[in-house]
């Protein structure tokens, strides 16, 4: 009888603890339990996770009571619209995490001091939210320059797919006001794919990540290489792949060689322009033949297609390396000339450096100034020198009774130097 009470208690407190176990999080008593805590393997390596994916959040007051040896932190599917100050209190000190995703929470605003007591974290992944950092401040746009500025030993930073559509052009210029606050010296990696980029407005974006090697632009909309790489002395991969390059330009192409052939570069450059839709016509034809001369590596060169325009007998695409060049060679010529021509490169920091057209465009005007300056003097001594002629019987009497008078003051100067030694003596 005791037997079966005793077995029948120690069924009833497994049973109990099971449906214990199952509602409350191995986190502790402050997360749902949806959220999991503990070492686990992550990336080939046991780390301590602390997991709350698809837990039905609405904010991130769970983040202050983690662990404190946690390493890895992943929130992900939650719906977090803005991230307030002090994401992870304002006491705590996560030493030793070191990863942050934070994907897919329909994040629209991250706070400036949103990232305390960050220190160590190397891995910080926003991809698929819905920021919006414009510079113009209303209720829909906010913009906090020094977002990142607590991750001081940031090396990779994932930002795909992570910006509200329709914000693309002035996204460079306030992406590069974040890079500029934040320094993020240390920055190897940067994902921006997915974010409907046409063009960069600030051609220097880039340029205050003096880390960077992998900076990864793939499905976006960009149709030339408008933003200055030469200052990333350190970059080894470019992604393009899925833009909207339907050429390369002359000049792109010689911005990518001159980066290559700097004689203190440590690694080899590669470049990826896979899937853009390029034409099988002679404006492709000196990236074709770029690709098979430059010390570039161009990654994927066999599976570059290139399409006939509409209306062309056969519209199949064709390989880009086995277009037909025959009829491009003045194409080519005209290309090989801007790809050896030295440009002088723009010195980034140099305040004019950014205005480089508007520049060259002064320099044009003083060129011109000058020459009419010069053309102008001209005129005016032959005037001088006729004027003179005409009316060198006039000044030859004018000017003799001054030439006599100097004449005489000379003599006289003369007289009293020579006087004056023998009143000395
Ligand atoms: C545990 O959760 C289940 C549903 O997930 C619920 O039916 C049950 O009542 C909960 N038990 C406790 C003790 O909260
Ligand atoms: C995090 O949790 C989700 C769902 O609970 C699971 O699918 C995912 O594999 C977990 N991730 C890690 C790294 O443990
Ligand atoms: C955060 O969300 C939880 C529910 O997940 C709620 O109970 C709590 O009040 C919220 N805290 C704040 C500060 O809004
Ligand atoms: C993103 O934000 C815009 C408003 O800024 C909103 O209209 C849209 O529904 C949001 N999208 C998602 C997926 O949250
Ligand atoms: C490498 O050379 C470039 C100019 O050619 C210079 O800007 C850069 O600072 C140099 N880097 C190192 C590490 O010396």
């Amino acid at each position: 009888m005791i037997l079966i009470v005793a077995i029948a208690a120690i069924i009833l407190a497994i049973g109990a603890g099971g449906v214990l176990g199952e509602n409350t999080s191995s986190c502790g008593p402050n997360f749902p339990a949806a959220c999991s805590c503990g070492q686990e393997m992550y990336e080939s390596e046991m780390q301590y996770v602390v997991n709350c994916t698809n837990a039905g959040l609405v904010n991130t007051s769970v983040l202050e009571f983690m662990p404190d040896q946690v390493e890895v932190l992943i929130f992900t599917g939650n719906r977090i619209t803005e991230l307030p100050w002090n994401v992870f209190g304002s006491i705590n000190n996560y030493k030793q995490l070191r990863i942050v995703d934070m994907s897919s929470n329909h994040i629209r605003e991250i706070r400036g001091k949103s990232y305390h007591h960050v220190p160590r974290v190397e891995r910080l992944i926003l991809n698929h939210n819905n920021l919006s950092i414009s510079r113009y401040e209303d209720e829909v746009n906010h913009h906090h320059p020094r977002v990142f500025s607590n991750f001081i030993n940031l090396q990779s930073l994932h930002l795909t797919d992570a910006f509200e559509d329709n914000s693309s052009p002035q996204l460079s210029e306030d992406l590069h006001d974040i890079f500029v606050n934040s320094q993020l010296v240390k920055l190897q990696k940067l994902h921006l794919e997915q974010n409907e980029i046409t063009h960069f407005k600030d051609r220097n974006v880039f340029c205050d990540l003096p880390s960077l090697r992998d900076l990864h632009l793939g499905d976006n909309d960009l149709r030339d290489l408008n933003f200055e790489v030469r200052c990333l002395n350190n970059l080894r991969f470019l992604d393009l792949e899925r833009n909207k390059f339907g050429f390369v330009k002359p000049t792109d192409l010689r911005v990518l060689n001159e980066l290559e052939e700097r004689p203190n570069r440590t690694a080899n450059l590669i470049v990826d322009f896979n899937l853009n839709p390029f034409g099988c016509d002679c404006r492709t034809a000196p990236f074709r033949a770029w690709i098979t001369t430059t010390r570039v590596t161009v990654r994927n060169k066999d599976s570059l297609m290139c399409f006939h325009s509409t209306g062309h007998v056969d519209a199949e695409p064709a390989h880009l390396l086995q277009m037909d060049m025959g009829q491009c060679a003045d194409a080519i010529a005209a290309a090989a000339t801007i790809l050896n021509t030295a440009e002088d490169e723009p010195h980034y920091g140099d305040p004019e450096a950014s205005h480089l057209q508007p520049q060259a465009h002064i320099s044009g005007h003083t060129a011109t100034l000058i020459f009419l300056l010069i053309v102008l003097t001209m005129i005016l001594l032959g005037l001088l020198v006729a004027l003179v002629y005409v009316s060198r019987d006039k000044l030859k009497y004018m000017i003799t009774p001054v030439f006599d008078n100097v004449a005489k003051k000379v003599q006289y100067t003369s007289i009293k130097d020579e006087d004056c030694p023998e009143v000395h003596v």
